[in-house]
């Protein structure tokens, strides 16, 4: 086995020469995504300090922390085991002197707007890289319309860069025409200052940290999971808490595939978050017949976790679809890795978020694992994927999306002969150190 960076003109490439060696070892992987962002954000409204332990040191949440520092919050280096969040409260953002950017990360510019929206008269901009202002902000744009909000943005009000002009917003109950804990997220932060109730129903229920963290931090929340409700009662004052982060379930994802499709292959992931909003991979990798198991199941400051055993298993294929989706949506690359290496059909149907994050997920993780060999159909809203046993290593593009970057990573440990990753530096959004945990369950030197 060799696993080697390279640079190049525009990114680095992943050289990686499979030799199915089995992999092993103790592990952990980086904080979760969604609760790190929502710490630094209600850290940042919230009275008093917030403490922080295993922030996910990813573009992504430092993306957040930079567009709060810009709105006059303090928060102490972020290479620090415990980052510390200097509270301010909602009302005493400043208006910042120049454009907020959210650089690829979807769930910064989403979550940010639902507070920039109801900061009476004060002047926002906000920008991202090239993906996200290619992404849809009409989703959160409209119903804060609804509560009464000023924002212009560019192609009929609906890309990156807005504008924002800080409201007296109203109330809102929102039924969602999708399931997304981004769209919930904004608008029970829009709804935090203001009198009366927030609710948003979703047609399946996405993630609950804001709903779980919120509660923390001292706001009222009600849900209700026969509608997928969560309301927020309104106005709300948030003093700063303890935050530990744990392992990132999506993260730990490729490792769960990667001990099922490598032979001989046995990997224990410690910490790894297991909020039953997120667990749907578990479902299904077990539901293909992967051998997994949870060991040491604890609540950590109001979120479920448990290490992970994961064994080398004869996978087979099976259907992914309706309300498991949103519990699984950020897996669905891998996922498609694994479908590959397993007996018979895998369709993945309802899936047709996948096509609107970093990058056309359904597109893209279908024509870069048919490179290799994969036998794979592209739904309107899915994939059709016939497994094979043997996919032959070839030149890759990531797409700059952090997650096709390390699935195909995956994929290519169970190749035949070289696979080269282009454009591997995009895992580091979400996984800063992915190329040295896999060279070090590969038995390589870190
Ligand atoms: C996220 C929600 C999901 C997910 C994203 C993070 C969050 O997006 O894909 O990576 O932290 O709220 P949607 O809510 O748009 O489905």
């Amino acid at each position: 086995m060799s696993i080697t960076l390279t640079s190049a003109a525009d990114g680095q490439n992943l050289i990686i020469e499979p030799e199915q060696v089995a992999l092993k070892g103790k592990i952990r992987v980086p904080g979760d995504k969604s609760i790190s962002h929502r710490a630094l954000i209600l850290g940042s409204i919230s009275k008093g300090q917030t403490t922080i332990e295993g922030l996910l040191l990813g573009e992504d949440p430092l993306s957040t922390a930079s567009c709060f520092e810009a709105m006059g919050v303090k928060i102490s280096p972020l290479n620090s085991d415990k980052v510390v969040v200097e509270g301010i409260g909602l009302e005493n953002l400043q208006e910042p002197q120049d454009v907020l950017n959210a650089g690829n990360s979807g769930t910064t510019m989403r979550l940010i707007l639902g507070i920039l929206a109801a900061q009476k008269g004060k002047f926002f901009t906000i920008t991202g890289d090239s993906s996200l202002r290619s992404r849809p902000m009409s989703r959160v744009i409209r119903p804060l319309e609804q509560m009464g909000a000023a924002i212009w943005a560019r192609k009929n009000n609906t890309l990156a860069p807005l504008a924002i002009k800080g409201s007296q917003l109203q109330p809102l109950e929102y039924h969602s025409p999708i399931a997304s804990a981004q769209v919930k997220s904004c608008l029970l932060l829009a709804g935090l200052g203001i009198e009366g109730r927030t609710t948003v129903i979703e047609p399946a229920l996405s993630r609950d940290h804001s709903e779980r963290m919120l509660e923390a931090f001292g706001a009222k929340i009600e849900t209700d999971p026969t509608d997928n409700r969560a309301t927020v009662i309104g106005p709300a004052s948030l003093v700063g808490q303890r935050v530990v982060v744990p392992g990132d379930i999506s993260s730990a994802a490729f490792w769960l595939v990667a001990a099922s499709i490598v032979e001989g292959s046995e990997l224990l992931i410690e910490n790894v978050g297991i909020n039953p909003t997120r667990t749907g991979i578990l479902e299904i990798l077990q539901l293909m017949g992967a051998d997994l198991s949870l060991e040491n199941e604890r609540i950590v400051t109001g979120e479920p976790v448990a290490d992970i055993l994961v064994k080398f298993s004869k996978l087979k294929g099976c259907e992914i679809s309706g309300a498991i989706i949103p519990r699984l949506i950020d897996e669905i690359p891998i996922l498609a890795v694994a479908a590959v290496f397993a007996q018979g059909i895998t369709v993945i149907k309802d899936a047709a978020e996948l096509r609107v994050k970093e990058s056309d997920r359904l597109a893209v993780i279908a024509r870069e694992l048919t490179k290799m060999g994969a036998k794979i159909t592209e739904l309107p809203d899915g994939l059709e994927i016939t497994g094979t046993s043997s996919l032959v290593g070839t030149t890759v593009e990531s797409c700059n999306d952090h997650r096709i970057a390390m699935s195909l990573a995956i994929a290519s440990l169970a190749a035949q002969k070289t696979t080269t990753i282009k454009g591997v530096e995009a895992a580091t959004i979400s996984y800063p150190n992915f190329v040295a945990t896999l060279q070090s369950v590969c038995g390589m030197e870190e």
